[in-house]
């Protein structure tokens, strides 16, 4: 731990200080003492430890860390200058005009849509803690007034600003590319304690939309200064560990920099493809995928329709009313003893990610409220199975519910290596359903080949059974699995 403390003294003359001002900051103790000057004024001294990684995480947003209000109005400062568009909080933010390399317009922000004009703090490590918190609580400059956070927390950013700046300037090159890292170790340092939170890809976290995602690759690539920043003072007003406080040194940062500039940026990633087919196996049976206890009562929307005979936990599934084949009445469940008259959701693949979830968790319909059950990374992806892991499998089913179009010796290979070793040559290994009426692999394929899509795409909930979709088998390759597997014995 390096935590590094400065005692800043406080000479208030005229008045005594409130003492002890400084509960928002951690690690801050504060005695006062009164003195007494040669000309016999009273004066309060006020002797403030400031920390230096919570000094950092002020820098970067004061308010979050401090869980003050965000500021409204723009900072006094901002009208002298035009170039930066932002307003409101943004523009209190010690960043937004001193930028994540602290050199202000002599650094990053020295053009693009961040540029302001005003100086960096890179210069001030040379200053006195006395002077650094009169620029801070407005004695210098009127305008530049933060005291509203505390002398705590001033005396953390004086100490931030005297010892925790460093110079990334040699590290970044002009393309932004880390300099003299060595990616090896940056991969151990990331693995061991980044990707509990952000995934061994850095996707898991999505700081962006979805429409733009930012991933700790992205920020990594470009933003190298943030990155630097926030890896080594942490992110305001989350768990994520301070590389200052755990004693890594600049060094460390780089590498884990160097590291993150190969980690993907888009969305197509591993981790993504995991949230489409975690999205897939809660829509076939959400409890047994979340180890959950299956639902005892029916759905509410249940009492709605009377044609679909069953009760309890099927009412539960997305499948039940939905359909295997994602087009409810419209569909396969259009007729027969699922049929219930509620619709598909094959047509909501274009809404936004946002308003599925918000139907996911009954903000449309309070009927329709999955919120009790499943937390928001599963609705999440849910909406993300709905917006990119739907498939038409209409053309490929024709009447008879026969696939049309597979190869069926294609797929008897890819069965023979990746289906036969838990359901045997014949399909007949695992049975599905019970002793008198048996359900193999061919049984599914011939009677249920929408099931058999969904399934073979997603997985089975609560097995080991691969995902095609993970393994990135095309349509086409299920296609011929089917084909060949409606071939199998189906009883
Ligand atoms: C709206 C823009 C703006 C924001 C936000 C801002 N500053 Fe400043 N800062 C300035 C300007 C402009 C100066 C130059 C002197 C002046 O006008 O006060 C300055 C000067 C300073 C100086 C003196 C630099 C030197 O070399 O003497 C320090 C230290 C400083 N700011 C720290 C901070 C910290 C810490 C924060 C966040 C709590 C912060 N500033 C937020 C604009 C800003
Ligand atoms: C305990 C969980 C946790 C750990 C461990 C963690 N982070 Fe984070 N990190 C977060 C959270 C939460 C956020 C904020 C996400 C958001 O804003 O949506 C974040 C944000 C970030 C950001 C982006 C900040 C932004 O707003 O643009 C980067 C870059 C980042 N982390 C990198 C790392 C690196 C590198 C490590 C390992 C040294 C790490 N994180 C370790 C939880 C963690
Ligand atoms: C008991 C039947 C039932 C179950 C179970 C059910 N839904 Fe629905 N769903 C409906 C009905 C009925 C609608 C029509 C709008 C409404 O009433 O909310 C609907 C609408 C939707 C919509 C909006 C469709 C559009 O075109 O805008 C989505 C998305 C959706 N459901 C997803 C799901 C998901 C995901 C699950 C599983 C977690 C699920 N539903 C489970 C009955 C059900
Ligand atoms: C690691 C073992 C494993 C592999 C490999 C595997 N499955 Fe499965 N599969 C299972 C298990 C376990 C079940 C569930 C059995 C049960 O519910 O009794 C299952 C269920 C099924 C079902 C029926 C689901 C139902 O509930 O009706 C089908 C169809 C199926 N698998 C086809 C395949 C195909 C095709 C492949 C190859 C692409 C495959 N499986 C690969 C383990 C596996």
């Amino acid at each position: 731990m390096k935590h590094v403390k400065y005692l800043m003294v406080l000479v208030v003359v005229g008045f005594a200080l409130a003492a002890c001002g400084d509960g928002d900051s951690s690690d801050t103790t504060t005695t006062a003492q009164a003195t007494t000057t040669t000309q016999a004024t009273t004066t309060t001294a006020t002797m403030v430890e400031g920390d230096v990684v919570t000094g950092g995480l002020l820098y970067d947003k004061w308010w979050s860390v401090l869980e003050l209000d965000a500021p409204a109005d723009d900072n006094p400062l901002w009208a002298s200058q035009t170039t930066n568009e932002r307003s409101g909080a943004d523009t209190w933010r010690c960043k937004e005009c001193h930028g994540w390399d602290y050199k202000g317009s002599d650094g990053a922000y020295g053009s693009g849509s961040h540029a302001t004009g005003f100086p960096g703090v890179f210069n001030a490590q040379s200053k006195s803690v006395d002077d650094l918190v009169a620029q801070l609580s407005g004695q210098t400059d009127p305008d530049h007034d933060f005291s509203v956070m505390g002398e705590g927390a001033m005396a953390d950013l004086a100490a931030f600003i005297k010892e925790g700046l460093d110079d990334y300037t040699p590290m970044i090159d002009a393309d932004k590319k880390a300099v003299g890292g060595d990616a090896e170790h940056g991969d151990e340092l990331y693995d061991a304690t980044c990707a509990a939170c952000h995934g061994t890809d850095g996707t898991t976290l999505n700081f962006g939309s979805d429409e733009e995602p930012e991933y700790v690759g992205t920020i990594a690539i470009d933003n190298p200064w943030e990155f630097f920043h926030k890896v080594r003072a942490g992110q305001p007003g989350t768990q994520m560990p301070s590389a200052i406080a755990s004693g890594w040194s600049l060094d460390d940062v780089l590498d884990v920099l160097t590291h993150a500039q190969t980690l993907p940026t888009e969305a197509d990633s591993a981790a993504h493809l995991e949230e489409v087919v975690l999205g897939g196996l809660l829509y076939d049976k959400w409890w047994t995928v979340l180890e959950l206890d299956a639902p005892a009562d029916d759905n509410p929307l249940w009492a709605s329709q009377t044609t679909n005979e069953r009760s309890g936990a099927d009412t539960w599934r997305c499948k039940e009313c939905h359909g295997w084949d994602y087009k409810g009445s419209e569909g396969a469940y259009g007729s027969g003893s699922h049929f219930t008259g509620f619709p598909g959701i094959f047509d909501a693949q274009s809404k936004s990610v946002e308003d599925l979830v918000a139907q996911i968790e009954g903000e449309v319909d309070p009927d329709h409220d999955f919120s009790a059950f499943l937390g928001h990374d599963e609705t999440h992806a849910l909406a993300v199975f709905i917006t990119e892991g739907l498939d038409d499998y209409t053309p490929l089913i024709d009447a008879d519910k026969k696939a049309v179009g597979g190869d069926s010796a294609a797929g008897e290979t890819q069965y023979a290596s990746t289906c036969a070793a838990c359901h045997g040559a014949d399909g007949k290994t695992l049975n599905f359903g019970d002793d008198t009426e048996p359900e193999f692999v061919g049984t599914i394929a011939v009677d249920n080949p929408w099931e058999f899509f969904h399934k073979i795409r997603a997985g089975q909930p609560g097995t080991q059974m691969p995902s095609a979709i993970a393994n990135g088998w095309s349509l086409e390759d299920v296609l011929n699995l089917l084909s060949f597997a409606q071939t199998l014995p189906s009883g």
